[in-house]
């Protein structure tokens, strides 16, 4: 009988998880089943045990169910551990293991497939939710010059480069809210916002130069197009500019490698994908 992953989540239908895994299988050679699980709001908990009692061996979990993720795992790898919230999950025997591969995903998508260097630049993260505490420690990692984290409620943004203040090494780390981005601009810009998702835009300063000559824009959702942030970006003269598509397969093939110890060619199956993408977040 084939192995049993799957992906929780609610809402669940559009996932493009079940599509990239059934893929990376194939390249791979590896006999397992992976579907789309929606899970009750309240019953996240008992939707994952009923699915180890059938044989599950692995799950992927998206929203809004990550942080309670975090919470069912019984152990934790440090990257989960520092995002606080877990996209993966292995069931080995008694134990639930998490993981979090959404910013090793972030990072392969902008280092390998898009040749965008880290190291010694300005990098600015729109967002202070989910979303962006998991890709705070991979970018510190990197050693930029300057990781801003900016937010419409500041006090949040303030906790987030708080709770990773040890880890910024000689990059220096702040936070902020969206005016005082006016006369600052950066190399890398990604949004973490979940405002495309609602086709809304982060109040950037207009006209303030916050993309620098040649940045790259990058949002962590995907659709047809340009989101609301990457068209503002474009309007606003970044040189490139990238949807979270990448970051999609990329976390999926971290969480691939997490369950079968195999890393499937991710670049291929990117390349499918893009012809038929539709509204989502990465993550
Ligand atoms: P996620 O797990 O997707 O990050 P979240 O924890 O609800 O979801 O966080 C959503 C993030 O998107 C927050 O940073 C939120 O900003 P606030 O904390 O100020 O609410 C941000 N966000 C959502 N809609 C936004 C919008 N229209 N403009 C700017 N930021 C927005």
């Amino acid at each position: 009988m084939s192995d049993l992953y799957c992906v929780f989540g609610n809402p669940i239908s559009h996932s493009k998880s079940p599509l990239i895994h059934t893929a990376f299988a194939a390249q791979c050679g590896q006999d397992l089943r992976y579907e789309a699980l929606l899970a009750p709001i309240d019953g996240f908990a008992a939707s994952v045990r009923t699915f180890i009692a059938a044989g599950g061996r692995g799950a992927n979990v998206t929203v809004p169910f990550k942080e309670e993720a975090f919470r069912l795992a019984t152990r934790l790898s440090v990257r989960a551990e520092l995002a606080a919230a877990v996209n993966s999950l292995r069931f080995d025997g008694a134990e639930i293991v998490g993981d979090n591969t959404d910013g090793a995903g972030l990072l392969r998508d902008l280092r390998v497939n898009l040749a965008c260097p880290i190291a010694g630049r300005r990098v600015l993260l729109l967002g202070a939710g989910g979303a962006a505490r998991g890709v705070v420690a991979p970018l510190l990692e990197q050693r930029p010059a300057t990781l801003v984290i900016a937010n419409r409620n500041v006090a949040r943004a303030q906790q987030l480069a708080q709770r990773f203040a040890a880890t910024a090494g000689a990059s220096l780390l702040c936070a902020g809210g969206y005016p005082e981005l006016a006369g600052q601009s950066f190399d890398l810009v990604v949004n973490a916002t979940s405002a495309s998702l609602a086709g809304a835009l982060p109040p950037l300063p207009v006209a303030a130069g916050v993309f620098a000559p040649a940045s790259l824009a990058y949002d962590m959702m995907y659709g047809k197009g340009d989101t609301p942030f990457l068209a503002f970006a474009r309007a606003q003269g970044a040189a490139r500019l990238a949807d979270g598509l990448g970051m999609l397969v990329e976390q999926a093939a971290e969480a691939f490698h997490f369950w079968r110890g195999l890393r499937p060619d991710s670049a291929l199956v990117i390349a499918a994908l893009r012809a038929r993408s539709e509204t989502g977040p990465a993550g």
